[in-house]
């Protein structure tokens, strides 16, 4: 059913942010590869995690939902999982499909990962090619380009040092995880830094990963040492939608509590801050390895801005909302180097554009970016979400803002934030 969201006026109140979707996906999997059980709090029970969770149930492991949000993990130790009797589905999720692929690259056993129509269509080469420099067997439709493929036993995979053309954590993540069942040390260069959460919690996990600039190495431990707990930070990703929307939306002041503030996730902050946002950190202190700070966001007026590569991956799943925070700025916004979002669970670039000019935005969409010249006004139109969640709840953002919009196909939210309408309604005065 379509979603009709209404003009907001201003937000107030206090919101607690969802467990992070990339920290809430790797808690179960280092949990999984552990020998004691690991109780995980504010886990995201969110489709795209749950995916993740489904296939480390099918690798042996043992996952028990305790509460709400919260999870006990016990698995057979990093040499424990085993085959699965069935085809592993992905479900609509990227970094399942991608870090999981990197954990089964050197497993003596047989698997297919398969996933959605959204994820059949995402690149899969860019982690197999690597994991198959490391020796791994890894087959699939379309010359091993996109899944179903099948990964089979090689006989052992080796370490390697790999320096990869795109900033992808998903693809780090994928060769650290691999390099953790390697005869030998493995080394990953990225371009730019992506979101550190893999080494953060391989740390955590008693790994010996070390980082020199843009590259981390990481040595095969012979067993895990869990900790008894992780506490999984708010994902920022969430918060980002109420830090543009309660900017945006006049008189708002709104308190997000307990979001992950780690540097390489906090791109969408600084932006929006030099952009001219009134956004105050407060009570910062540390879950495991992981900043975690409360935030207040007030509205306030946004001048325009202009991104480059190197940020991009610092906020890439917030460009959608930045492109509304760009429609309600004076002046010019540009965003440069982010063709990223072309493989996203939809093309971002194409689709933002496409839907806010439905509201009568004017947006150029350049081959790896966007320019967006505000302040604009939009009008109410029926937009199409793309089977994106991230689409989805930035079209909401910019009906809240403006004069409301109806969104088809709105359920594709509980990917990663299954109670996102219910909390306009809880912010919303009206
Ligand atoms: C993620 C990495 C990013 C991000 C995705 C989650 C992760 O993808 O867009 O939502 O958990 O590692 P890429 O690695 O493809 O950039």
């Amino acid at each position: 059913m379509n979603k009709v969201i209404k003009p907001t006026g201003k937000l107030k109140g206090t919101l607690n942010i969802p467990g992070d979707k990339s920290i809430s996906h790797r808690s179960v999997m280092l949990a999984g590869l552990a020998g004691s059980p690991v109780k995980i709090t504010n886990f995201l029970p969110a489709a795209d995690c749950l995916s993740t969770v489904c296939c480390m149930r099918s690798l042996g492991v043992s996952v028990q939902e305790t509460g709400e949000t919260e999870l006990l993990v016990k698995g057979n130790g990093l040499y424990g999982l085993k085959e699965p009797v069935d085809v592993l589905d992905a479900g609509n999720s990227g970094t399942t499909i991608r870090l999981l692929t990197g954990v089964l690259a050197g497993q003596p056993f047989f698997s297919v990962f398969t996933g959605d129509n959204s994820l059949r269509r995402r690149p899969m080469a860019r982690v197999i090619t690597p994991l198959t420099q490391m020796g791994a067997k890894i087959q699939g439709r379309e010359n091993s380009r996109y899944a179903p493929f099948a990964i089979i036993p090689a006989g052992g995979i080796k370490g390697i040092d790999y320096v990869m053309p795109m900033a992808s954590a998903q693809v780090k993540s994928a060769v650290l995880l691999a390099g953790l069942f390697a005869d030998g040390e493995t080394t990953v260069t990225e371009p730019y830094l992506s979101r550190d959460h893999t080494e953060r919690m391989l740390s955590t996990f008693g790994v010996v990963i070390n980082r020199e600039n843009l590259t981390v190495r990481v040595l095969p431990p012979k067993e895990l040492s869990a900790p008894t707990e992780i506490d999984v930070p708010g994902d920022i990703s969430s918060a980002a939608f109420w830090l543009v929307a309660s900017t945006i939306i006049p008189g708002s002041k709104v308190l997000l509590k307990n979001v992950g503030v780690n540097p390489t996730r906090t791109g969408i902050i600084d932006v929006l801050v030099s952009m001219g946002a009134n956004i105050t950190l407060s009570n910062q202190r540390l879950a495991g390895q992981e900043p975690v700070a409360d935030i207040v966001v007030e509205a306030a007026e946004l001048r325009g801005t202009i991104l480059e590569a190197e940020i991009i991956p610092r906020l890439i799943d917030e460009i959608p909302v930045l492109a509304v925070a760009a429609l309600f700025a004076n002046g010019q916004t540009v965003i440069r180097g982010a063709e990223e979002l072309r493989v996203k669970e939809s093309d971002r670039l194409k689709a933002i554009t496409q839907e806010l000019s439905k509201m009568g935005a004017k947006i150029i969409e350049t081959p790896d970016g966007l320019i967006i010249d505000g302040p604009q006004s939009l009008k109410p139109a029926t937009c199409d979400a793309h089977d994106d969640h991230r689409m989805a709840m930035s079209l909401a953002v910019a009906g809240m803002a403006a004069d409301g919009v109806e969104i088809t196909g709105p359920e594709c939210v509980a990917i990663s934030y299954p109670h996102f309408f219910n909390e306009i309604n809880a912010l919303s005065q009206e």
